[in-house]
């Protein structure tokens, strides 16, 4: 298997983010995003992806700063968050375990991985173990069809997966 090279992730408690403002270097950031786009709401997506790499998920009171700062109702941002498996609307684990569940990773043998997680960490898809460890994900296509099964942890990828390899992996996640 590759190398395990994933670092955790800094999650920000839900106290610290239930009202947030940008500091000057998230502002200089915005600046330029903004520079790219016609319009403030055509970047709401990399404006929220900047947020949740800054304080690890995305929180209402997160929601609120970009709707603000763009100038558009917090429905609206709220109703982008939710679309997207991308945004985490609850503080994951320090490992966010986004399993593919599309149709190739089926037929390489996602399922056996499936039952093989929810066994060995005794949680749900949307659920964090009691250790605040591992979050389960159900993801769809990843991209990476060529080398399924592949699960996503944090930002990489691990491909051609089988339970033992899974093992070994979630070994390596300290
Ligand atoms: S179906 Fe799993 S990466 Fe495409």
């Amino acid at each position: 298997m590759t190398p395990v090279h994933t670092e955790p992730l800094q999650v920000t408690p839900p106290a610290e983010v239930a009202e947030v403002h940008f500091d000057d270097d998230m502002e200089k950031r915005i600046r330029e995003i903004l520079k790219r786009y016609p319009t403030k709401q055509a970047a709401v997506l990399p404006l929220l992806w900047m947020c949740q790499e800054r304080w690890g998920w995305t929180s209402p009171g997160i929601m609120n700063a970009v709707a603000e700062r763009l100038e558009l109702a917090p429905a609206f941002v709220e109703g982008v968050v939710t679309f997207y498996t991308m945004y985490q609307t609850e503080p994951p684990g320090k490992y966010l375990l986004q399993v593919c569940t599309t149709l190739s990773c089926q037929l390489c043998g996602t399922s056996g991985l499936v039952d093989h997680l929810k066994e060995r960490l005794g949680i749900d898809f949307g659920e964090t173990t009691r250790d605040g460890r591992f979050t389960l994900l159900d993801v769809q296509c990843l991209g990476a069809c060529g080398e399924a099964p592949i699960i996503q942890v944090n930002n990489d990828y691990y491909t051609e997966l089988t339970p033992e390899k899974l093992d070994q992996l979630l070994d390596e996640l300290v």
